[in-house]
């Protein structure tokens, strides 16, 4: 991370909930990276940094962003929605060859419910059902005022006030402002998975082939 203090990203993070770096040349310098901030999860074959590419829908795996959209545009959600307590951060690496594929990401404060839809939303449970041990979930979660917890594609709405606002939600964060992060090789993005949602914009590019790595820190 050439010319890049340790303080001045983690300060970005702290303030905004989401900041970008760029020169991150190697997976080592990445893993290096996401230690600054917490120690990172053990994802899917035992591997700290995960990989991530676009995949059809037939061969997703259920309850996936991928089942849904296929190699669409995925809305803004959470990562790990489907895990009792999502994870903090989210850290994002292009390795990929081409790059048109963009990542959106929105505050969860500026989301623009007014006070009866924001009761409702605290009124209401989800169920996250596609787990080995299904469970209830709440959209809004302690301990942070802005801790906002929402992925379609896992959450399945539950009692009267979750069946009530979910299209709605839905609806309004196909219709909300975002930032657009458009991908270089070596670029990490990291968000605060907590109080940003994100997401991919659509590609005109059928036959692109854009990896990312990931590193999921759980709690900080
Ligand atoms: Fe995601």
């Amino acid at each position: 991370m050439p010319g890049r203090k340790r303080f001045s990203f983690l300060e970005e993070l702290k303030n905004n909930g989401w900041t970008v770096l760029d020169d991150v040349v190697e997976s080592a310098a990445f893993l290096q990276l996401a230690h600054s901030i917490g120690a990172p999860s053990i994802g899917i074959h035992r591997y700290r940094i995960e990989h991530l590419s676009p995949t059809t829908a037939n061969a997703a795996k259920a309850g996936t962003m991928s089942s849904q959209y296929g190699l669409g545009e995925f809305p803004l959600h959470t990562d790990t929605a489907h895990w009792p307590t999502p994870a903090r951060y989210i850290l994002l690496r292009s390795v990929g060859l081409s790059h048109s594929r963009s990542t959106i990401i929105a505050s969860t404060k500026d989301l623009p419910f007014n006070p009866e839809q924001r009761h409702l939303i605290a009124q209401g449970t989800w169920l996250v059902s596609q787990v080995a041990q299904p469970f209830t979930c709440s959209v809004f979660f302690q301990p942070n005022e802005y801790a906002f917890r929402f992925d379609a594609a896992c959450m399945r709405p539950y009692n009267s006030a979750a069946k009530r606002i979910h299209q709605h939600i839905i609806d309004t964060l196909k219709q909300s402002n975002y930032k657009e992060i458009k991908w270089s090789p070596g670029r990490v993005l990291i968000v605060d998975n907590w109080r940003m949602l994100h997401g991919r914009a659509d590609s005109r590019e059928t036959n692109e082939v854009r990896t990312l790595q990931r590193i999921t820190i759980p709690w900080v």
